[in-house]
């Protein structure tokens, strides 16, 4: 008897052991996969990828292109982004950065007249405006070294949406509405966007079948369908015969780049976010780090919204000041990010008085540019990728025989010290145009966890990315989940121009009646903005959430892995 027993007492230790470790690993996959995307055919794509057995990267590459095809005003092949990569196997993390640079030929000048003044909208409309695109580039990296199927089979729904069409919206009419000049100025663009030049009506069938050709030869070929060869070729003669300063070895000689993402902490929250060449992460840290000297849930509104504002003010001084492309000049990214330079700041803020900044620029109109997705797949592999094309439409340049909406990314420069770029935001020396630099982006594709909670989020919307994904943050830090992130009033400040722009209802009258008499000043805006998609994972629930913004037309889709089902 009793030897029996030892003999089985192994034999239940094993299954003990083999129990916990299940129960471990079980923990540490979602079991669910979810994708919250601005279109809803992109987030059918992604799913459709995930089912035929690709991971959260190979769905990344597919909701890419269909994004660049179905919202052509947002982003696309003519554009870049950058894409958050969090590997579930090692946990490695990476920033993809497929920014635009400035042509080889482009020099410091080259929005100025002679007088030096900066010539308006050279940086906005038609082929000068346009940076030499990192999109293609993104995706076949992203396939080649990440996912699992190949590039082909990712870009499939893609191609199949240019070459069949996709439906115009609401949201495509009022986007192309607001730049129907430009599209109308370009034949090969008012040709693909517009009906007889005229704002195409809903339901309209957007049918692009040079862009389904591009595509196809990047898929065939790969990054060197898009930067050699027979588009290439097209690519340049296109922008050089419309003013622009493109050559083939600005195509030949473009590279993505890994980038070790930005890291900071909030209240036992690790942030991991994109590096230079965007200021989102940095600034982002640097809010944080301030705002985590003060006790912000025992205060009440005023004093809680004066803080942040206090904090948007100071990141975005500091943006202004020293932010640009990291392979062109020194970031002192270490001391930005550092909690000490941070509490040198928080003390400096006067708990009931706005602090002035120095300067004065007039507001500018919000961005309604850009797009944003997250992703999350059963095993636990991550997405957060934010891309562009800049203003809505980009340059409105559409390069003859190739389908490719150019962007107008180069507006992203400062054009000259000091002068606001379209979305109000000054810089300085660092982010001077060069030939070969990346702009400074504001894109904030990010990461939240703790040990039970995962987030992914990000939006689009020009100067205002960094302060909306701020506030979503500390609403999951509040222990909120994706709806209340994406779904809460937003206000914004940037340093200059020196007031607060706030949505519609976001302050009460009496809130703004403290604000002001702290001295800040407000400016209502008419509309909202954003259109943020995010996705929780909360393991000792193992329970998957995703929320895709109300002001935005977009669908966040949650699937059981095990049933296929919907959540
Ligand atoms: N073009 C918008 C951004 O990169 O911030």
């Amino acid at each position: 008897m009793r030897s029996n027993v030892l003999k089985k007492a192994p034999t239940w230790g094993l299954i003990l052991l083999f129990f916990i470790c299940f129960q471990l690993a079980a923990a540490e996959r979602p079991g669910s996969a979810a994708i919250a995307t601005a279109h809803p055919l992109a987030t059918a794509a992604g799913h459709h990828l995930l089912r035929a057995g690709g991971n959260a990267f190979d769905a990344a590459v597919g909701v890419s292109a269909v994004l660049a095809v179905v919202e052509p005003y947002s982003s696309g092949i003519g554009g870049g982004g950058f894409w958050l990569l969090h590997r579930a196997s090692d946990g490695f993390e990476t920033m993809l950065d497929g920014r635009e640079r400035a042509p080889l030929a482009a020099d410091r000048d080259l929005y100025l007249d002679q007088a030096g003044k900066v010539i308006p909208n050279l940086s906005i409309d038609g082929a000068l405006a346009a940076g030499i695109p990192g999109e293609p580039a993104a995706l076949a990296h992203l396939a080649r070294y990440y996912g699992r199927l190949s590039l082909a089979d990712s870009l499939g729904p893609a191609i199949r949406l240019a070459r069949e069409g996709f439906k115009v919206d609401s949201h495509y009419r009022r986007m192309a509405g607001w730049r129907l000049a430009v599209l109308r100025a370009h034949p090969a663009s008012a040709e693909q966007f517009l009906q007889q030049g005229e704002v195409p009506v809903e339901g309209t069938l957007i049918k692009q079948p040079d862009l389904a050709e591009t595509l196809e030869r990047i898929a065939l070929h790969g990054a060197d369908g898009f930067y050699k060869g027979e588009t290439a070729q097209r690519l340049v003669d296109g922008v050089r015969a419309a003013g622009g300063i493109w050559s083939l070895d600005d195509l030949a000689s473009y590279r993505v780049v890994e980038r070790q993402p930005i890291v900071g902490r909030y209240r036992g929250l690790k942030i991991t976010s994109a590096a230079p060449p965007s200021s989102g992460g940095i600034a982002l840290v640097t809010m944080l780090n301030i705002l985590q000297g003060f006790d912000l849930q025992s205060q009440d509104e005023p004093l809680r919204t004066h803080l942040l504002v206090e904090a948007m003010r100071r990141a975005y001084r500091d943006r202004a000041d020293y932010l640009g492309d990291p392979d062109y000049v020194d970031i002192p990214v270490d001391a930005l990010t550092h909690p000490w330079y941070a509490a040198g700041m928080a003390h400096d803020i006067q708990l009931h008085r706005a602090s002035p900044s120095v300067g004065n620029i007039p507001p500018a109109p919000e961005g309604q540019d850009t797009t944003h997705f997250s992703i999350l797949d059963k095993e636990g592999n991550r997405v957060a990728a934010t891309l562009s094309i800049n203003y809505p439409f980009g340059s409105g340049f559409v390069v003859p025989g190739t389908g490719v909406l150019l962007n107008d990314e180069m507006d992203d420069f400062s054009a000259s010290p000091g002068v606001p770029n379209v979305y109000g935001l000054v810089g300085g020396e660092a982010n001077a145009i060069a030939g070969g630099k990346r702009m400074l982006s504001s894109m904030t594709p990010t990461f939240v966890e703790d040990d039970r909670r995962v987030a992914i989020l990000g939006t689009p919307g020009g100067s205002r990315i960094i302060t909306m994904v701020l506030l979503g943050i500390l609403e999951m830090a509040d222990g909120k989940g994706p709806d209340s992130w994406v779904e809460r009033p937003r206000f914004h400040h940037q340093y200059l121009p020196d007031m607060i722009q706030f949505e519609p209802d976001a302050f009460s009258d009496s809130l703004k009646q403290q604000l002001t008499a702290m001295g800040h000043n407000l400016k209502p805006l008419d509309r909202q903005y954003g259109n943020m998609h995010g996705i929780l994972w909360d393991k000792r629930e193992g329970k998957v959430e995703a929320a895709s913004d109300p002001r935005g037309l977009g669908l966040a889709q949650v699937v059981k892995t095990s049933s296929q089902n919907r959540e």
